[in-house]
């Protein structure tokens, strides 16, 4: 489970952490540049902030308290039974997001009329897109069923 755990956050955190940054500001910009043209794109800049934050408070809170805390021996069954169940619901808004996320630019791809900018956010939002569904696999799929029948 140590491994599982340090692949999580040496892989998926790391990844996040390098990636969300700068994305917030592309997105941002093509938002502003072709809202007009493509008004949906207002949308995916509000989504993708809150994504941004929701996955950003995840990370600090699982490697701050969840991991240490389902990897301690002998932690209070309770405690980990709700730390599952925010672990869970977390994945869940975040699965909702992922989806409205693709379905907002229709599965990221771009028009045909859209520049270098509006490609590259795109291309890199769907890079995001496909990490964080294997990391929620990990978590949701791999991890979290170890503790599944705790009482
Ligand atoms: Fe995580």
């Amino acid at each position: 489970m140590a491994a599982l755990v340090a692949r999580i956050i040496d892989r998926h955190h790391a990844y996040a952490r390098r990636a969300l940054p700068p994305l917030g500001p592309l997105v941002a910009k093509v938002a502003e540049v072709h809202g007009e043209h493509e008004p949906r794109l207002a949308e995916v800049r509000r989504l993708f902030d809150e994504m941004a934050a929701r996955l950003l408070a995840r990370l600090d809170e699982e490697e701050s308290s969840t991991f240490p805390l389902l990897m301690a021996r002998g932690s209070d069954p309770a405690g980990v039974a709700a730390a599952v169940a925010r672990m869970t619901a977390g994945e869940e808004a975040l699965r909702d997001d992922l989806a409205r996320l693709a379905e907002l630019t229709d599965g990221f791809t771009p028009p045909g009329w859209a520049c270098r900018s509006y490609r590259l956010a795109l291309a890199q939002l769907e890079e995001l897109a496909d990490d964080l569904r294997r990391h929620l696999e990990l978590e949701g799929g791999d991890l979290l069923p170890r503790f599944a029948g705790r009482p």
